[in-house]
């Protein structure tokens, strides 16, 4: 990633107020899919509002971003919510590959609102035998398209060798539920 494309996400971050623990959007309903506890890598925290809330579950989270404001204000997040412990957060350019800290097995692997196509085979051969993958992205159907937008079946497409859970695509955003049999 380009030195300006991070400072305008370290800038997008810091501008925004402290934010509460989320579960995953695409879990909203179906909570009862997640196990009942273990390894948690999320990809594109953010401010690490998915990331607490795992932890807050009792999950061991490894949560990565490019952005450093990012990492800080999920950081701050966990302190706050007495997690600080179970959140290792990973500094780093996905562009790059998943990072070799990250090696996993997982138990879920969560990926929400950031979309890079060649990161989809590792994310799934990071999940344990039975871990589940929770992702969404921007999404062509339902929206007039874009460079960032997924088209029609494509998580459906990269993870088929999954079993599917729960998969929607509608109003512009895309979203799959999947576990590794
Ligand atoms: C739209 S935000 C989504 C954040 C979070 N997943 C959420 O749902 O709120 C996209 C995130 O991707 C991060 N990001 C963008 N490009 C990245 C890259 N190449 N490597 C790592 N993180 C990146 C940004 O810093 C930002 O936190």
């Amino acid at each position: 990633m380009a030195d300006a494309d991070r400072a305008r996400w370290d800038a997008r971050h810091a501008a925004v107020g402290a934010g509460s623990p989320q579960p995953p959007d695409a879990l909203r309903g179906r909570l009862e899919l997640l196990p009942p506890g273990g390894r948690v890598l999320e990809l594109a925290c953010g401010r690490g509002a998915v990331a607490v809330w795992l932890a807050l579950r009792g999950f061991a989270v490894d949560a990565v971003d490019v952005s450093g404001a990012g990492l800080a204000a999920g950081a701050a997040l966990a302190e706050r919510s007495g997690v600080g412990e179970r959140v290792r957060w990973v500094a780093a350019d996905l562009d790059a590959g998943i990072p070799p800290s990250c090696a996993g097995p997982y138990d879920v692997v969560v990926c929400q609102r950031f979309r890079d196509t060649g990161l989809y085979p590792a994310m799934a051969e990071r999940l344990a035998p039975g871990g589940l993958l929770v992702v969404s992205v921007l999404s062509e159907v339902g929206d007039t398209g874009g460079p960032y937008r997924a088209p029609a079946g494509e998580l459906a497409a990269a993870f088929a060798d999954l079993e599917v859970l729960a998969h929607a695509e509608r109003d512009g955003e895309a979203a799959l539920v999947a576990r590794r049999t």
